[in-house]
């Protein structure tokens, strides 16, 4: 029997800190029976040839070829599963028109099992193939479909953190898309919460159940204190938007008086395990109570730019201590790929960035200490997402899983350009997440089992 489940020799690119890559040159990576990562062994280590010379020549030795990398598996921290059906769709109206005209009517279809069943299973894939490993998922008001969600991530290998949304308010949400009361949105949430236990207890690569109040404005008082009980009895991951658009956060601000940030902590809502979408309006105040309750953010650069026309100062909120992951908001972003994400959180916080020269009238635009590299921008993708969730993913390191994207550079359908052979290996860091496309996603694993190839 061998010592390992599975050996990997390359070149990896992982987090060393949030501002720094560390680029692990032909390591060698030693995955245990769990799917975790027993060793990270460098070629100078006396072991590495020893165990080299025990596994070469087996099926569980991966050697990967010239021109490929291996980078850690995305994680996503906002999607709307449901949404992907409309991907790309009336992007040029405001936030309260695009949910009210077309993704209401679009989520309403989602009581209908086999509807669901086509768009989640063909979105999983996708994710996959985009290289995105972990997903922290919105699903709908339907208890049923939401739990088909989960199954599918069990059933593709995908770490999936799932959320029934709670929208409950018959004041504020259709007649036709709504929770039918309060109580039993509650009740759906706590057997929601049941059942994607029970089915956790089938996988290896972890499925977690997520306390989702849609936002403020859909829920009334009561369904958010209810929420916030069930977050803290189950010690559940928690899942919102917060201060995401001017309308959003207006109308918090007319019914509470306070910032959705204290809103949702009076309800009980920010937690360690708490995750909250957008956050484009937080003072000062509300970023130093995330800190306190290790509430964290998901980023989404992409969406913010279409329905909010902000752009966070990552920088700034990374210096006070608080956590920060990507998301892709689909179908508020356009795009599955984090790749696409992660372009564009660095070319939005050049847009912010305070102008060099004060005499010049694009430093009254910016926001100062705002800009992040690229080298930032994959960590939010991968190591920021995994300590946004307090789980051991998202870097190459001992003790982490195995959750991986295999790269090649060098397919001939879709060649990066690397024309010098001694290239530095941080240039070709840059031009993988600047240049890469799903079809150079060669292999994804999760949790030391392969799921995606092509
Ligand atoms: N706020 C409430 N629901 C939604 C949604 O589906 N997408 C986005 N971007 N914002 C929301
Ligand atoms: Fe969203």
């Amino acid at each position: 029997m061998d010592q390992y489940m599975q050996l990997f020799q390359g070149t990896a690119f992982s987090s060393q800190s949030s501002k720094e890559i560390q680029i692990l040159k032909d390591y060698l990576f030693a995955i245990n029976a769990e799917g975790m990562i027993e060793k990270v062994v460098a070629p100078e280590d006396a072991e590495y040839h020893p165990l080299l010379e025990a596994y070469q020549g087996k099926s569980n030795f991966h050697r990967l070829t010239e021109g490929q990398y291996l980078l850690p598996g995305f994680i996503d921290l906002h999607v709307h599963a449901p949404q992907w059906a409309q991907s790309g769709t009336a992007l040029d109206i405001p936030l309260y028109d695009w949910l009210n005209t077309y993704t209401f009517p679009l989520e309403s279809k989602f009581a209908d099992l086999d509807f669901a069943e086509k768009v989640y299973d063909d979105l999983v894939s996708t994710l996959l193939a985009n290289g995105t490993t972990t997903v922290l998922y919105f699903a709908t008001v339907h208890k049923e479909a939401s739990l088909l969600l989960a199954e599918l991530c069990a059933k593709k290998g995908q770490r999936g953190l799932v959320g029934k949304v709670v929208m409950d308010d018959p004041a504020q949400n259709p007649e036709y898309y709504r929770d039918a009361d309060t109580n039993l949105a509650l009740v759906d949430t706590e057997e929601f919460i049941l059942a994607v236990r029970e089915l956790a207890k089938t996988v290896k690569q972890g499925i977690y159940p997520v306390v989702t109040p849609r936002f403020i404005p859909s829920c009334t008082n009561e369904a958010l204190e209810g929420l916030g009980k069930l977050a803290a009895k189950y010690d559940a991951y928690v899942q919102s938007h917060c201060s995401e658009s001017d309308w959003a956060h207006g109308y918090v601000r007319d019914r509470f008086d306070k910032n959705d940030a204290f809103a949702l902590h009076d309800f009980g809502l920010l937690r360690e395990k708490s995750v909250m979408a957008h956050c484009n309006f937080l003072d000062e105040p509300d970023a130093d109570l995330f800190a306190e309750t290790g509430t964290a953010i998901a980023h989404c650069p992409v969406s913010n730019a279409y329905f909010a026309n902000s752009v966070i100062p990552v920088a700034h909120f990374h210096a006070k201590g608080i956590d920060i992951g990507l998301g892709t908001d689909i179908s508020g972003g356009f795009s599955p790929s984090l790749f696409d994400n992660v372009r564009q959180a660095v070319i939005s916080s050049r847009m912010l960035e305070d102008g060099v020269d004060p005499s010049l009238p694009a430093h009254e635009r910016g926001v100062p200490d705002s800009r992040i590299t690229i080298d930032e921008a994959f960590y939010l993708a991968t190591a920021g997402g995994g300590e946004s969730l307090s789980l051991p993913i998202g870097r190459l390191q001992q003790n982490y899983a195995w959750d991986v994207q295999i790269i090649d550079t060098k397919l001939p359908s879709a060649k990066l350009p690397i024309f010098d052979e001694n290239e530095d290996l941080h240039g070709i860091f840059e031009k993988i997440m600047y240049l890469a496309r799903p079809e150079n996603i060669r292999e994804v694993w999760v949790q030391g089992m392969k799921v995606h190839s092509r």
